[in-house]
């Protein structure tokens, strides 16, 4: 694992309170970032048992690089201890800055901005970690959208260097240069994307997952022969299959439906029937236990 550079080398940096929302995935994954770099993090999520498993798969995780001798006991604790577990929107009041990492869904998003908006300074930054959704869009939602950018980091953020920064035509100078430094800071680096669906990473992989699903879709070959042929001459590291059980089948599903629709209906970008099939079963893949493949003992099976 790639330590993150130290906030403390840094100290002019002016964010150094972070309000994560969403204590899934991503935003769990986020907190680590942001805490392993200096900063004081306030994790927050509607669900109580969310936040549990937030807090114990970090404890997993930090035991973990003690055990390889990539942090020492000293570090764990800080990075533990500088992360405090949140159920109410209010606690992020004293946020330098806020990273959304919530449901995919536009309307909620915009809700939630609007709350926190009430709660926040003038000065906090509002950033979405949306994969999809059109930046401009989740900040017309603020009273100051100028302070809104998207700031969209990959799964798992504490190991991807990528975190791509999006000014939506709101977004003010000083809001993107602020989200640049800092996310520079937390030791990854940047790529500014414009602000159009998927932006560029998500965007490039839609036809990686898409032709995939229409290969398996036309009985050509089974999920474990594409990944197979993917990764051994492919030379990706995860096939399109594991990688979708990886990012999550309901995350993934709704990405791509939402660049279909915002590409005005493109073929290019359209989804498949089998990934919202798997996605309404619950099948969501290694988060769920069950996707493409089974994940008993956390480990990848091929499913019968
Ligand atoms: P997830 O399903 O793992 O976690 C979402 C969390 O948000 C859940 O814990 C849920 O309880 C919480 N939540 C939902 N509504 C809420 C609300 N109104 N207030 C507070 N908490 C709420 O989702 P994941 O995968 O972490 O995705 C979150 C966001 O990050 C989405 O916008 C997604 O598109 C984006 N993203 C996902 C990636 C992935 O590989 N899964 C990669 C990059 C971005």
């Amino acid at each position: 694992m790639t330590v993150q550079q130290s906030k403390i080398d840094n100290p002019q940096s002016p964010i150094c309170r972070v309000g994560i929302i969403g204590a899934g995935t991503m935003g769990s994954g986020i907190a680590q970032v942001a805490s392993t770099a200096g900063c004081t993090v306030k994790l927050f999520d509607l669900n109580q048992a969310a936040l549990d498993k937030a807090k114990a798969s970090l404890e997993k995780i930090m035991s973990r690089l003690v055990e390889k001798g990539r942090i020492d006991a000293e570090e764990k604790n800080r990075i533990q201890d500088n992360i405090t577990y949140v159920n109410s929107l209010k606690e992020l009041s004293d946020s330098d800055m806020t990273i959304e990492a919530i449901v995919e869904n536009l309307d909620i998003k915009k809700k939630v901005f609007q709350e926190l908006e009430g709660y926040v300074s003038e000065e906090c930054i509002i950033a979405s970690n949306t994969s999809s959704l059109s930046i401009a869009s989740i900040a017309s939602s603020l009273e100051k959208p100028e302070r809104c950018v998207g700031i969209h980091f990959f799964n798992p953020a504490p190991l991807m260097k990528l975190v791509e920064v999006i000014p939506a035509i709101q977004t003010s100078e000083e809001t993107l240069k602020i989200s640049e430094e800092t996310i520079g800071n937390w030791g990854k680096v940047v790529a500014i994307a414009k602000d159009t669906p998927g932006f560029i990473v998500n965007r490039v992989a839609r036809p990686f997952y898409g032709e995939a699903l229409r290969i398996y879709e036309e009985g050509i070959a089974s999920f474990f022969e594409i990944d197979h042929a993917m990764k051994s001459v492919g030379g990706f590291r995860m096939g399109p299959f594991e990688l979708m059980d990886f990012i999550g089948n309901d995350v993934n599903y709704i990405v791509t439906e939402t660049v279909f629709k915002a590409f005005y209906y493109d073929p290019r970008y359209k989804p498949a029937f089998t990934q919202k099939r798997f996605a309404e079963a619950g099948y969501l893949g290694r988060k769920s236990g069950r996707g493409y493949y089974n994940y008993e003992d956390g480990k990848m099976q091929q499913r019968q």
